[in-house]
């Protein structure tokens, strides 16, 4: 369960939380197309709490729109500082931040083109998403037998609401099964990503993840971990990998900014190296968690200060 706080931003104004409701005819409910972004908040070392990636999420959004052909009411700067101020109304130190950009009711029907566009942005408190043990102990993936979207079905670079059915039905498929998370292929058996998450392996000491033209989402984390393992001298590998890739490796771990960066200790029921978070995962996360919620300084660009 969310846990209730204060107020949530719809459209302008600062509604309480019980207020923030939406009509049923609401266009997005019916067909998915609406914007969403996840984007943490976390109190550093400093005692302070910024917002880790702001603007890189909030033009995320703003290109699904541009991939949904949904014309934004608000711009990034607007927006941005809508994500700012739900967290300091909520006097949140650390935070979930949840902007979604949605259809709402006029006309129904798959076109309709001149329902009017809404914008929310909802914070709530989310630890660990993958488990409290997880980012030490690792989880227990399964690939999916659901493929993730071939470019030509749906849009992987956008984070559309309706495509995550795809990730829905793979998350369910593999929890019924006793795994902790899914991975999921393309149609041609590549490796893409988890259902929230990029994917990463280590074989003898080179970072290996699929290159953006894959069916992946183009993670803000991925991006993050990539820029901190070429300035700590790790060599990287970006282009398809195969399901044996998985279980040859030496280490897996996912990235995503709710699941942060966890290890992957096995992978269709076969241990990953040891089957104990590897050398190279724990020294990324480190750095990670360093940047967003510790006293590493060297990128203050990637931080947008709340309170
Ligand atoms: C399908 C998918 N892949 C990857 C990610 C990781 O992206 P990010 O690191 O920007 O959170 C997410 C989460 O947004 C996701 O939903």
């Amino acid at each position: 369960m969310v846990d209730k706080v204060k107020s949530i931003w719809m459209d302008g104004q600062l509604v309480p939380w019980d207020d923030a409701n939406v009509h049923v005819l609401t266009h997005s409910f019916h067909y998915g197309v609406a914007a969403f972004e996840g984007i943490r908040a976390y109190k550093r070392a400093d005692g302070k709490t910024y917002v880790f990636r702001l603007t890189d999420h909030i033009q995320r959004l703003l290109d699904t729109c541009r991939l949904a052909l949904m014309k934004p009411t608000y711009d990034l700067a607007a927006i941005e500082s809508a994500c700012v101020e739900v967290l300091q109304t909520n006097e949140m130190a650390d935070g979930y931040l949840r902007p979604l950009i949605y259809m709402g009711e006029g006309a129904m029907g798959i076109y309709a083109p001149d329902n009017p566009v809404k914008t929310s942005v909802i914070a709530w408190k989310w630890g660990r998403y993958l488990g409290a043990s997880a980012i030490e102990n690792g989880i227990r993936a399964k690939v999916s037998s659901f493929s993730r979207m071939h470019v030509n079905i749906s849009l992987p670079k956008a984070k559309m609401t309706g495509q995550y059915t795809n990730s829905v039905l793979a998350k369910r498929e593999a929890k019924l099964g006793g795994y902790d998370e899914a991975i999921m292929l393309d149609v041609n058996g590549n490796v893409c990503e988890g259902t929230g998450e990029n994917i990463f392996v280590v074989k003898k000491g080179v970072l290996y993840t699929p290159d953006l033209s894959c069916s992946v989402l183009a993670g803000i984390t991925r991006d993050t971990i990539l820029r901190i393992a070429r300035e700590d001298g790790i060599p990287i590998i970006e282009g398809r990998l195969t399901r044996e890739q998985l279980w040859l490796a030496d280490e897996v771990f996912l990235t995503g900014t709710a699941a942060e960066v966890t290890p992957v200790r096995e992978v269709d029921d076969r241990p990953i190296g040891t089957g104990q978070r590897g050398e190279v995962t724990k020294r990324l996360q480190e750095r990670y968690f360093d940047i967003v919620s510790g006293s590493d300084n060297r990128h203050p660009e990637w931080l947008t200060f709340v309170h």
